[in-house]
């Protein structure tokens, strides 16, 4: 077989890895569930999970495929032949479909944003007409719809014609510019009059909240934010070259992660409190707070568009990782096979999709265990898929792969000493699996 390709550079690798991680995880879904979840506890239980769990998970995943050199399901069956491991990353790629059915919905509503953003639309409204605003627009059935499309059309047409490369090289400029403006962003937020009430909701945490789904949405935000748990980074590292040290890149990701759902969360929440608006809104908070915190900034339509603009890369930087790894497992990277795939998968997510799209409008009563079709699909890979793909993953890399296989790939280019390879390992056998475990048994009230 040909050498696999590799990425030009180190760089390549972390843009395409941060890319993928940073989306709207960090930027829609954290402000969002952390304000239906109490606020603080929830922000600061997400952030154990990321470092305890989250981060030795990346590494796992990371070793899984730089060690093999192989896209997610040949490698597990590179590291476990005959068995029945590689179901891994048949689960990853379903849970991949699924999670990219509804994570186009949304991405479609920023499709939306940014066109009535270029046609002035958004500026000038009253705070409550921005909340009103956003229930409308998605409950229109035809607008929410077409979005979708135009957003999966983007995201196959990228995929198919396989040009992320170039899409990742110009992450370098569109991420930077993202976080920037971020941060002024939140300047504008905490300086709002009432800000501080805000910093305490997202920052203060109140135990006193906590529940056994607090605590499961937390996971499930932790793995969601870092694409774990669908063997993405296994993908993506499967090109990486073996000069790299994994540990090193880790750090970068999940500090680019946490970072910016860090950001979001304080510009979100001081202007909740400070506009009066509900924390508690639902997946329409970013939408109904950003535009009225960019109203009343100078030039604030103009940097309303711009952020648009680089939400909207950063989301297609994460919808492209989520189509990668389906067509790369369906074509098993031949190449000829790449274009039909990509839009045979596509049009089928896209069909997927559209009861979620439904589900704010002529959906909306139309509920599954209670949940409309779009929290049902978010909560089934949030809360359960994700989970249980990194509880398996977990389990592989630390009882499966041999020790040798993990110390080389970890230690690799890295000043990673022994001790701490030894504590990554303990992490990965023992917390990991016991933590997820625990917290499912916790939710369905076993104990
Ligand atoms: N991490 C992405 C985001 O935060 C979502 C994602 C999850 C992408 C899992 C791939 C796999 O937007």
């Amino acid at each position: 077989m040909a050498k696999q390709e590799q990425w030009t550079s180190k760089l390549g690798f972390i843009l395409a890895a941060a890319g993928s991680a940073i989306g709207l995880g960090a930027i829609w879904k954290l402000p969002y569930v952390a304000g239906t979840s109490g606020g603080g506890a929830f922000f600061l239980i997400f952030l154990l999970f990321t470092i305890l769990i989250g981060a030795p998970l990346l590494l796992a995943e990371l070793t899984i495929g730089r060690s093999t050199q192989k896209e997610a399901i040949s490698a597990y069956r590179a590291l476990a032949p005959s068995s029945y491991w590689h179901n891994i990353g048949r689960i990853g790629v379903a849970t991949s479909f699924l999670l990219l059915s509804f994570y186009s919905v949304v991405g479609g509503w920023i499709v939306i944003y940014f066109f009535r953003s270029i046609t002035g639309s958004l500026t000038g409204l009253s705070h409550e007409e921005y909340g009103n605003l956003f229930g409308s627009i998605i409950a229109n059935p035809y607008i929410a719809i077409f979005a979708h499309l135009v957003f999966m059309f983007i995201t196959v047409f990228v995929v198919q014609g396989g040009i992320q490369k170039g899409i990742e090289r110009s992450s370098k400029y569109m991420m930077p510019a993202l976080f920037i403006l971020f941060i002024i962003l939140v300047i504008r937020s905490l300086t709002l009059d009432g800000a501080l009430e805000g910093v305490l909701f997202f920052l203060q945490p109140d135990f006193s909240e906590l529940s056994s789904e607090t605590i499961l949405f937390a996971m499930g935000q932790s793995f969601f934010a870092l694409s774990l748990g669908v063997s993405i980074m296994v993908t993506y590292s499967s090109y990486l070259s073996k000069n790299e040290s994994l540990p090193r890149s880790v750090v970068s990701i999940v500090g680019l992660s946490i970072f910016i759902s860090l950001l979001a969360g304080l510009a979100i929440f001081p202007a909740v409190f400070a506009f009066g608006f509900e924390p508690a809104e639902g997946p329409g908070l970013i939408f109904v707070v950003l535009p009225a915190v960019f109203s009343q900034m100078a030039f604030g339509s103009l940097f309303l568009t711009l952020f648009l603009a680089l939400l909207l890369f950063a989301t297609l930087t994460s919808a492209f990782s989520l189509l990668e790894i389906i067509v790369a497992s369906l074509t098993k990277n031949d190449p000829s096979k790449r274009s039909k795939m990509a839009w045979r998968s596509g049009i089928l997510i896209f069909l997927l999709g559209i009861p979620s799209a439904l589900s704010f409008g002529v959906l909306s009563e139309f509920t599954i265990f209670d949940r409309a079709f779009f929290d049902l699909a978010d909560y089934l890979v949030s809360n359960i898929l994700l989970p249980l793909g990194a509880l398996l993953i977990a389990i592989f890399v630390g009882w499966r792969v041999p020790r040798n296989v993990l110390l080389e790939e970890v230690t690799q280019a890295s000043s990673i000493g022994r001790r701490t390879f030894a504590v990554w390992l303990l992490l990965i056998r023992y917390l990991a699996p016991v933590a997820i475990i625990i917290v499912f048994l916790n939710v369905v009230g076993i104990i």
